[in-house]
């Protein structure tokens, strides 16, 4: 699985942080990022659950998933 952050819709909430931290930080503009070990490789299988809910539960629905 693949995850990406849109910037321009990222509103700083910071639910995806507390729902994955170790998948998810927030820049110093206060928007979230996701971390650089895991922004242009597979999410590992332990933590898709995880990203699954913080996609669902980002109120701006910034956080995009495809299938690795
Ligand atoms: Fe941004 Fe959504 Fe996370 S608004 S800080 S990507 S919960």
């Amino acid at each position: 699985m693949r995850v990406t952050v849109d910037a321009e819709i990222c509103g700083g909430h910071g639910a995806c942080l507390s729902t994955a931290p170790e998948v998810f930080r927030l820049t110093d503009d206060g928007y979230a990022e996701v971390v650089r070990e895991f922004a242009d490789t597979d999410v590992p299988g332990g933590l898709e659950d995880a990203v699954e809910q913080a996609a669902l539960h980002c109120p701006t629905k910034a956080i995009s998933i495809s299938p690795g």
